[in-house]
C-alpha cells in the first residue's frame, strides 16, 4: 500500500505529496513542526502536542493552517487511510510559498503537510537496555523553544555521535546540560532526586516532560527543577532522556562514564510503566 500524505488539503500518494520550491520552509527552515507518538492505536499525549504546535506558530507569528479540531481530523484521516497502529504522526507548517526574499510578503498562507511513519516505539531494545550518549557543546540559536524545522544542529551533532559509537547526545552550555539532540534529558541523583532543567528559551517545552513531571508530582515522587552540570550527570544515580518518539528512554552511558551499574534503574523502569499505562496502555511487567 503507497503511503498516503496530507498536502494543503488533499490526501496524495507519496509520489504526488510535493511542496513548491519556493516554501519558505524549504528554503529558510521558516517552519514549525509537531511529532505526535501512536501506541496500540492511541494517540500519546496529542493535546499537548497540538498547543505546542499552537504556540510556536505564534510565536514567529505564522497563522494556524487550520482550527484545532480541522487539524485532529486531518489526524484521524491519516491513521485512517494508511492503517496505522503504532508509530509516530509528523506535522509541518511553513510560512507559505513566495518569491525568495528574507523579508516575508504579507498575507501568504501556510503551506500544512502532515504524514504517518509505522514504528514500533514501545518494544525496542533501546528502551530495554538503555543507550549511550555523547557531550557536545550545543550549537543552536537563543528561541530553542520554539519546534522550528530549523534541524542542521541537531543533525551534525547526532550524526557526530553516531560515528563516535553511541546512540543519541546530549547537549551542553556553560558547563551544564541543555537537553538531548531530540529529547529532555533527566537524572536521579545519589539522594533520589529526579532532576530535570526548568523550561526557558534554552531549550523545547517537552510534552513528554510535561506529562512525565504530572506522573511525578501525582505520585509523590521527589522532585527538583532546576539546571544539572555535565559532572552532575556523570555521577547521576540513574538517567534518562524523554519525547514522543523515545518515550522514556533510559540512559546507561554519558560520554565514557557508565551510568549507575550500566542497567536502566528502577526508578526509570518505574516511570516507563507509569507513562505508558497513563496514555492507557497495556503494560506488560519488566523482567
Ligand atoms: N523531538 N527537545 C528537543 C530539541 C526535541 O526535538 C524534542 C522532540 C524534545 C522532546 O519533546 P516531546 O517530548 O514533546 O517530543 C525535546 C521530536 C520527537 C523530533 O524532533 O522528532
Amino acid at each position: 500500500m503507497t503511503r498516503q500524505i496530507y498536502v494543503n488539503g488533499a490526501y496524495l500518494a507519496e509520489s504526488e505529496a510535493v511542496i513548491p520550491v519556493m516554501d519558505r520552509g524549504f528554503l529558510f527552515g521558516d517552519a514549525i513542526y509537531e511529532v505526535t507518538a501512536m501506541i496500540d492505536g492511541r494517540l500519546i499525549d496529542n493535546d499537548l502536542h497540538l498547543a505546542r504546535l499552537e504556540r510556536s506558530l505564534a510565536a514567529i507569528d505564522i497563522p494556524m493552517p487550520l482550527p484545532l479540531d480541522g487539524i485532529r481530523e486531518v489526524q484521524a484521516e491519516l491513521i485512517r487511510r494508511n492503517g496505522m497502529r503504532d508509530g509516530t504522526i509528523y506535522l509541518q507548517v511553513s510560512r507559505g510559498t513566495a518569491e525568495r526574499n528574507f523579508l516575508p510578503d504579507a498575507g501568504i498562507a501556510p503551506n500544512f503537510v502532515a504524514f504517518t511513519q509505522p514504528r514500533n516505539l514501545r518494544d525496542t531494545p533501546a528502551l530495554r537496555n538503555g543507550i549511550a550518549v555523547a557531550l557536545m557543546p550545543d550549537p543552536r540559536w537563543d528561541r530553542r523553544d520554539i519546534k522550528t524545522s530549523m534541524l542542521l544542529g541537531q543533525v551534525l551533532a547526532k550524526q557526530a555521535a553516531h560515528a563516535l559509537g553511541f546512540d543519541d547526545v546530549w547537549l551542553h552550555e556553560d558547563g551544564l546540560i541543555t537537553e538531548g539532540a531530540s529529547s529532555t534529558a533527566f537524572i536521579l541523583t545519589a539522594a533520589g532526586a529526579i532532576v530535570t532543567r526548568p523550561n526557558s528559551h534554552a531549550t523545547l517545552p517537552g510534552c513528554t516532560r510535561q506529562a512525565v513531571l504530572r506522573l511525578i508530582e501525582t505520585r509523590g515522587l521527589r522532585f527538583e527543577e532546576r539546571p544539572f552540570t555535565i559532572a552532575e550527570a556523570q555521577n547521576a544515580a540513574e538517567a534518562f532522556l524523554t519525547s514522543a518518539s523515545s518515550l522514556v528512554q533510559p540512559v546507561v552511558r554519558i560520554g565514557e562514564q557508565v551510568i549507575g551499574d550500566g542497567h536502566p534503574g528502577p526508578v526509570t523502569r518505574h516511570l516507563q510503566e507509569l507513562y505508558l499505562q497513563a496514555a492507557g496502555i497495556r503494560v506488560e511487567p519488566v523482567e
